[in-house]
């Protein structure tokens, strides 16, 4: 009688939280109660977990998905796997003619990256895209390149390079010989407004990518994309790449010189064959919303006046643009002269290839002269806004010496700046005329 007494008293004055039980007043009764909630708790525990399970059981990317691996904070939730998924990859990567290889092509949905996945899959290659469709520019352009692969044939995968159970999938399900490394964060200007994304795609990605490479068996060979803008400062033209390359005027071109030393490291310690391309200012269909000659196209179209840089002095600012065709020339050249990587499980079994080549056009032309072609194919004047180049990242002059590539490549550029423009033109023309249809 006296305990249910003291069972009410206490049942009245319960306190809210197990920790402020007094256990000094009524040892029968808070035991009773601390068992319950502990008991309670247990259960809610349980059933807390069994829910996290179920929803990392259901998910397609299960194996993408530990919730403790920092690397993948960052990255969207993108939705691959399953049979059908993998069939797609199969179907993709399948090798159509004798001696063909399978090259994995990053950045697939990218200017270079669609030229280049559907050269190598109309030579009869097995091809395979991957990328993350970001929209640092129009992603309807980067869907619409995409549908142009796909009825070559090629599948690209929805993704991120810094996803490693991703990239340890494709690897399972296809054992490519080659990658084609091109997904990165291009654009000189906008590392100033987002510098994150070039460490994330650039660095990060690069070293994710190449991680996961040299832990295969075989490794494959890799060629990827530097940049002429490693040349930075360096005065003596036309560049070589022999020349210094240790001053770099943004950090885009900081990420891609850092890109070289880490393909070195990679190349030293595990034996993964690399091959750098340093493109010089690529242009040409299907092109870069965020590049000069793209948006003057657009801006003169409408009306609009377009910056025209000029260094001190009156100085002429020139570059070497080179059109899209010979570079993906140059890319097949560098597909095709790679060595086997020489390491397996990353363990290095020996020296294996490691090179970096210029990739140009070797006859620079002033900036006013693109404006000048591009107003008589256009058939309409520019305002021409004249301005002195800002110190944010743009160099005054890029020139290639191609001698190496020419040599060990067989590239040998053939298309002048007004050959190239006259099919950009076309091109931009039919794609933006409201039918969105291209020319080629
Ligand atoms: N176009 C040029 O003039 C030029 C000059 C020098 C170097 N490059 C280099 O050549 C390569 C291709 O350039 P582009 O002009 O085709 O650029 P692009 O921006 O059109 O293509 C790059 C593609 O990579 C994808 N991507 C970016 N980060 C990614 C990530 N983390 N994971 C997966 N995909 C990702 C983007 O969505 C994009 O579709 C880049 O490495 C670029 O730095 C280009």
């Amino acid at each position: 009688m006296s305990q249910l007494k003291q069972m009410s008293h206490n049942d009245n004055s319960a306190p809210s939280t197990p920790g402020k039980f007094k256990i000094e007043k009524s040892p029968y009764f808070n035991r009773t109660r601390w068992h319950s909630s502990l008991a309670k708790l247990t259960l809610w525990s349980f059933a807390f977990l069994a829910v996290i399970l179920i929803f990392f059981l259901r998910s397609p990317s299960s194996s993408a998905s530990l919730p403790t691996d920092p690397s993948r904070r960052s990255l969207r939730t993108y939705n691959w796997g399953g049979s059908a998924w993998e069939k797609r990859v199969r179907s993709s990567a399948r090798v159509r003619s004798r001696n063909g290889m399978t090259v994995l092509v990053t950045g697939a949905a990218g200017f270079v990256g669609t030229h280049v996945a559907s050269a190598l899959k109309r030579r009869g290659d097995g091809v395979l895209g991957l990328d993350s469709f970001n929209d640092y520019y129009d992603p309807s352009l980067k869907r619409a390149r995409q549908a142009l692969l796909e009825r070559t044939g090629v599948y690209i995968v929805e993704g991120d390079i810094n996803d490693e159970a991703l990239l340890r999938k494709l690897f399972e399900v296809v054992p490519f010989t080659h990658v084609m490394h091109l997904a990165a964060q291009a654009g000189v200007r906008y590392a100033m407004e987002n510098p994150g994304s070039y460490v994330h795609s650039n660095i990060a990605g690069f070293v994710n990518l190449l991680e996961v490479c040299k832990s295969l068996n075989p490794q494959p060979a890799i060629v990827w994309a530097s940049s002429s803008s490693v040349y930075g400062l360096n005065t003596k033209v036309p560049f070589s790449e022999r020349d210094r390359t240790d001053q770099p005027a943004s950090l885009y071109a900081a990420t891609k010189k850092a890109g070289e030393e880490i393909a070195h490291t990679y190349n030293h310690i595990y034996g993964l064959s690399l091959t750098g391309l340093r493109f010089f200012t690529v242009y040409g269909p299907w092109g870069r919303p965020d590049m000069a000659y793209f948006f003057f196209t657009k801006d003169i179209l409408k009306g609009k006046p377009i910056p025209v840089f000029e260094a001190a002095n009156h100085g002429t600012v020139a570059r070497d643009f080179t059109y899209i065709d010979d570079i993906v020339r140059g890319c097949l050249g560098a597909l095709d002269t790679a060595e086997k990587s020489t390491g397996s499980g990353g363990k290095k079994k020996g020296p294996a290839q490691l090179r970096v080549f210029n990739l140009g056009n070797t006859s620079p032309v002033p900036v006013s002269e693109l404006v000048s072609i591009l107003e008589r194919l256009l058939k309409v004047k520019a305002k021409r806004n004249i301005m002195r180049l800002p110190r944010n990242g743009d160099v005054q002059f890029t020139h290639a010496n191609i001698s190496y590539a020419q040599r060990e490549l067989g590239y040998k550029p053939t298309t002048d700046l007004q050959t190239g423009l006259k099919k950009f033109v076309r091109w931009y023309l039919n794609y933006y005329s409201g039918g969105k249809k291209a020319v080629e």
